[in-house]
Formats: structure tokens, sequence, C-alpha cells
């Protein structure tokens, strides 16, 4: 399997991606914590959405796969653990496993179901909120392109996985799991930094293959093409983004 060329700086993504916890209400609604209760966070990044859970009096472990996120969590006095999510090691532990905008990394989804899964107690629920299809589809088209340019093909190197509703139903019912609600919701996102620093923090596998000295032209013109597109009149960049939030329980 193609490893992601992503790597994680907990300063980059505070600086060009503090929106991602930010907008993460609506998904922390849905898991509704209550005190005592042992949830899992799947997928922690820096930690802040993990202590709104802790703040609702749950006993939260969080699990990422990059160390220096893991590193920022644990500073905001989390226990957080390097946990790759598609080996995950806990067995009934959970009442909930909790995840926004990890699960679109993971390549082999039926190794995260089934560790989730296994980590949560019979019942347990497991609410979460990822890339849903056509997530930044003006995104990937325009990197397409640009790569095209370059002789390469951007699908083979998309490491984002971004199902839609009836896809991943169906991957949550193979996997033991009773949907309670699962849906589509469009969520145009500003991005406060604009599109290149956002290209550098999420898009990196597409830049990887190109010799150094072509990345900043390339990303440049991964930017032209988008400008008309995802930039209001008022200069504001606004990204297409799809989100796919769904509440589902441990059956058996
Ligand atoms: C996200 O983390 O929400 C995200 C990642 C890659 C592309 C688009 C969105």
């Amino acid at each position: 399997m193609e490893i992601a060329k992503q790597h994680w700086s907990a300063e980059r993504y505070a600086e060009t991606a503090h929106f991602v916890p930010a907008l993460g209400a609506p998904v922390l609604e849905l898991l509704a914590p209550r005190p005592g209760e042992r949830i899992l966070d799947l997928g922690c990044g820096d930690g802040v959405l993990t202590q709104k859970i802790a703040a609702a009096g749950a006993s939260v472990v969080a699990v990422d796969a990059g160390p220096d996120m893991i590193a920022a969590a644990r500073a905001g006095g989390i226990d957080a653990r390097v946990m790759d999510g598609q080996r995950l090691a806990f067995v009934s532990e959970f009442d909930a496993v909790f995840s926004n905008a990890a699960l679109h990394w993971m390549r082999d989804q039926e190794a995260v179901l089934a560790g989730v899964h296994r980590a949560l107690k019979p019942g347990g629920r497991f609410v979460a909120e990822m890339g849903g299809h056509n997530n930044t589809a003006a995104v990937i088209v325009a990197l397409s392109a640009v790569l095209a340019r370059r002789g390469l093909d951007a699908h083979r190197l998309n490491p984002w996985y971004f199902p839609s509703a009836d896809a991943y139903r169906a991957k949550l019912q193979a996997a033991g799991f009773a949907i309670e609600e699962i849906a589509i919701v469009p969520r145009p996102t500003t991005l406060p930094t604009g599109i290149e620093p956002w290209l550098d923090t999420f898009a990196e596998d597409f830049f990887h293959p190109l010799p150094k000295a072509d990345r900043f032209q390339a990303r440049g013109e991964v930017a032209e093409l988008l400008r008309p597109v995802l930039r209001d009149e008022t200069g504001t960049w606004i990204a297409d983004y799809v989100r796919l939030r769904f509440r589902a329980t441990r059956a058996g």
C-alpha cells in the first residue's frame, strides 16, 4: 500500500488549519459526551477538540499517527498516544469513539472500522465527521490538471478518501455497526491563510514526486486555476468542503 508522504507539524497546523477543530461543533454535539464516559478520540490532531470532550467530564484517550501532533495534545494535558488508526490496539474499552477530519487520511477503512468496533463496548457509539463525496473537488481537479502537464496522474497520488453516504453506510454495516444517522453536509469553508498555505498543509502528497525546484511553480499554477473559482470578490478563499457526518453503534 502507498504510504502518505504527508507530515504533520503542530505549529503549521495551528497557523493554517485552526478552522478544522473550530468547525467541529456539530460533530461534537452529535457525540454528546457525558460525565464519566470513556471516549477515544481517533486522529486527535493537536487535541483542541479532545479538550472539549474532556471538559464535558469524559475520560478521554486520544490517538494520532503524527508524533508532533501528539506532543501538542499532551502539552494540553491530554492522555495522547502515537497510534496508527488502521492498527488500533484497544479491546471493549470505550463507550464512544469520536473522530473529526481524520478518517479520510486512512486508506485501509476495513482495518479502521474493525479496530473501532473492537475498541468499543457492545452498544458503544461511533460518531465521526470526515470529508465526503465531492469534498474539495475543485482543488482535486486543479491538482490533476497541473500534474497532468508534468505527465503525472494525480489520482494515483491522492491520499484522501471521500466516500458518499451510501458507500460508507455499506462499509459501516459490513463492519458490524447499526447506523443511526449518516448524511452528506456541504460546508463551504473559509481558508484564513488562502490556498497556497492550505496546499502546503494538506496536499503534500501531490507535490512530493516533483523535483523540489518545480514544486513552488506547480503550487502557483494550482492557485491560478482555483483563483476564479474559490476566491470571492472580497479576496477571501472559500474551499468547497463537503462533510460526511454519522452516528453509529456497535451491534453485537
Ligand atoms: C480535511 O482535513 O478536512 C481535509 C483534508 C484534505 C482535503 C480536504 C479536507
